[in-house]
């Protein structure tokens, strides 16, 4: 029998938005999850799995418990690609409004969102799960709920939503996060 049956895993973030998206996901899983606020190396890296598994190695060795971690990107087609793998620091620095100033009057808006769950124990070997969003930037920013790009960012199948815009249910049923919980999830169901 797996010792880990039963119990609950952890989530390596200090974003308390993505744990609570991440908590109902895995409700639905009956999968319990705990936030650590786990101080985590961050490498440079053009691949945001590269970073993400780095994270979940070094937050295994830290900790010692059966955990998840994960990372995002926004990748704009027109800006071929930006900012990817470098989403936080842009955030940081020119957020939301730097990049609709980026994006002008642009036609095309087209991007995506990626998402890469990284799970790890001390008794199993390092797994990753995707997800991805198409959607749209936006020509301004609307709507107060969620974190990050969300303001600005139209998902496809949202009604012209941005996913600031939506509740954290409506977010959860088309984000890039959300697929990538899902596949994690039932990996991890059928595991045990
Ligand atoms: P992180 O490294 O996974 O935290 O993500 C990089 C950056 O992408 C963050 O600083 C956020 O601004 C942005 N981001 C990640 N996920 C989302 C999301 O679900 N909605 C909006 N922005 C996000």
């Amino acid at each position: 029998m797996n010792p880990l049956k039963g119990r609950a895993i952890f989530f390596v973030t200090r974003n308390i938005n993505k744990f609570n998206e991440a908590r109902r996901v895995l409700a639905e899983y009956k999968i319990a999850v705990a936030m650590l606020r786990l101080k985590t190396i961050e490498i440079q890296d053009d691949d945001v799995e590269n970073i993400a598994r780095m994270r979940a190695i070094d937050a295994l060795e830290k900790s010692n418990l059966p955990l998840i971690v994960e990372d995002a990107g926004l990748f704009i087609k027109s800006l071929n690609g930006f900012p990817g793998p470098y989403s936080s620091y842009v955030y940081r620095t020119i957020g939301s409004r730097g990049i609709l100033k980026l994006m002008g009057d642009v036609d095309d808006r087209s991007a995506q969102f990626r998402s890469v769950v990284v799970y790890c124990s001390p008794e199993e070997q390092v797994r990753l799960f995707r997800g991805v969003v198409d959607g749209k930037i936006a020509t301004e920013a609307r709507g107060s709920s969620g974190f990050g790009f969300d303001p600005i960012f139209e998902p496809e199948g949202g009604g012209g939503k941005t996913f600031a815009e939506m509740t954290i249910e409506e977010k959860n049923r088309l984000s890039h996060r959300s697929k990538a919980l899902r596949s994690f999830a039932e990996w991890y169901k059928g595991m045990r």
